[in-house]
């Protein structure tokens, strides 16, 4: 039976969620080849194109040790399609409730996104305490982040946005920071372009800096 405090733990574990938009159904499969070979076991991709439910799909049918989420799930539509593609969590850039509780009547986990106190208390109103931090650079950084866990103790964040090597660290730094999302290690123009060693080369790279960043 589908358990998500299991996949959440499982989400901690592998610590990065990359954040890909898939131009056809067509990348999905070598996009998840790329992605297991380079040791990252997560894939999060996005409702921006037409791709998404047929690449999520793919992807579940052909990697049972790849933890497949949906993300950019913007209505109860969406939600459904990505949820009957065998989407294992849904994460969004803001907190609807209608979609929230779509995703909690279907007995899924979905991953809000917050910029703010207000925005906190809305999902905590609506069951969520894994949230996703977003835009995370651009709002404010760790420095916000960080003033923002102190009320809030038990929530667990994933910031995304403007993320990358160079400042992953210091995400790591806050005890309720349960993973990071972001699209450096699956550039656009990597996929466009079919360079998956490149994507398996980067995703190798951001799974060795986490690993070196715990192990501090
Ligand atoms: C997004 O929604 O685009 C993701 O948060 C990824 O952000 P990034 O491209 O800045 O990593």
């Amino acid at each position: 039976m589908y358990c998500v405090g299991e996949m959440i733990e499982r989400l901690r574990k592998i610590g990065i969620v990359p954040v890909i938009s898939l131009p056809s159904v067509e990348s999905a499969i070598p996009l998840g080849e790329s992605l297991l070979a380079g040791g990252l076991a997560c894939a999060e991709i996005t409702f921006r194109t037409a791709a998404a439910a047929g690449a999520i799909t793919a992807l579940r049918i052909r990697f049972s040790d790849l933890l497949v989420g949906a993300g950019t799930v913007l209505s109860t539509r969406q939600a459904a399609e990505a949820l009957d593609a065998g989407a294992q969590f849904l994460v969004a850039p803001g907190t609807n409730p209608t979609v929230v509780d779509f995703a909690h009547e279907r007995g899924a986990a979905i991953f809000p996104g917050v910029a703010t106190p207000t925005e906190i208390e809305l999902a905590l109103a609506h069951e969520c305490e894994v949230l996703k931090f977003f835009p995370a650079e651009a709002i404010g950084g760790v420095k916000l982040l960080k003033a923002m866990t102190a009320p809030y103790r038990q929530v667990q964040f994933i910031p995304t946005g403007g993320i990358e090597p160079g400042n992953l660290a210091s995400y790591f730094q806050i005890p309720q920071v349960a993973a990071c999302g972001g699209s450096w290690m699956v550039k656009p123009e990597w996929i466009a372009a079919n360079r998956f060693d490149e994507i398996e080369r980067s995703a190798r790279e951001a799974v060795a800096l986490l690993d070196s960043i715990r192990n501090r």
